[in-house]
């Protein structure tokens, strides 16, 4: 906010917000990411902007420090919007700090992965964070950055770095960004269907997350969202037992975790 207040993009607000939560081991992202089946790392992100509808996303990362900042440089650097797995030389051309697995890996998330490998296949599900942001010139912005699902198998990639599926920004709508189930999200291609719901149905946002949400569940999924459309308050949403959020806006804010 602090950013936003000295007029920055809300983009800068997305990513600064996100690199908090990836340096802090407590969240599923950068240092504390899930651990998958074979025990190591792999992170995805995205970043969209709604004023000119550009996207940047990145899958499978395994040494970026803040996975958030790959997807905002494949978004700027690049022709291109998705990469999986980009080398360690080219994330070094594109300034990204690199870490070895052990910056990323905590006991906690080993003790969970031993957990969900002992009890079979329940995974431990939730975690992934994001941010949505809009700044002084009403542009929005949203930004999603994700360890996965423990103990998920070598190669499974989640909703979060899928623009329109956990990310979402459209400058006539909403920026979106999902967090839960993700396999759930990505068959409502969740995000989008918040937007078009306002777009195309003239569902107030609310009413748009609520029942996008109802879609993930009847697809066995559950989770919540942070939507905040161009114009007007910001809505968070959940099916999930509970979710943790913070905002913050001219008229006060609220940390609930
Ligand atoms: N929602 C994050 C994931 O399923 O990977």
């Amino acid at each position: 906010y602090a950013l936003l207040e000295q007029g920055a993009p809300a983009e800068d607000a997305v990513c600064a917000a996100i690199r908090v939560m990836e340096d802090a081991p407590e969240f599923n992202a950068g240092r504390g990411a899930a651990l998958t089946s074979e025990g190591i790392v792999s992170m995805d992100s995205c970043l969209m902007t709604g004023v000119d509808g550009e996207v940047g996303s990145a899958c499978g990362l395994t040494t970026s420090k803040n996975p958030i900042n790959v997807a905002r440089a494949i978004k700027e650097k690049t022709k291109h919007v998705m990469f999986a797995k980009p080398g360690d030389n080219l994330l070094k051309e594109w300034g990204i700090k690199l870490c070895d697995s052990e910056y990323f890996i905590t006991p906690a998330r080993q003790e969970s992965l031993r957990e969900a490998q002992s009890n079979g296949d329940e995974w431990e599900k939730h975690g992934t964070i994001g941010a949505v942001a809009r700044d002084a010139s009403g542009n929005i912005a949203a930004g999603t950055s994700t360890g996965g699902i423990t103990n998920q198998m070598h190669g499974r990639v989640g909703d979060s770095p899928l623009p329109g599926c956990g990310t979402f920004a459209n400058q006539s709508t909403v920026a979106v960004s999902c967090t839960g189930i993700g396999e759930a999200f990505i068959k409502v291609v969740a995000a989008h269907q918040v937007s078009d719901r306002v777009r195309f149905s003239g569902e107030n946002v609310e009413d748009a997350a609520t029942a996008t949400l109802d879609e993930v569940a009847a697809h066995h999924g559950d989770g919540g969202m942070i939507v905040l459309p161009a114009v007007g308050r910001g809505v968070v949403a959940y099916n999930s037992e509970m979710m943790n959020f913070g905002y913050r806006s001219a008229q006060g804010g609220k940390v609930q975790g």
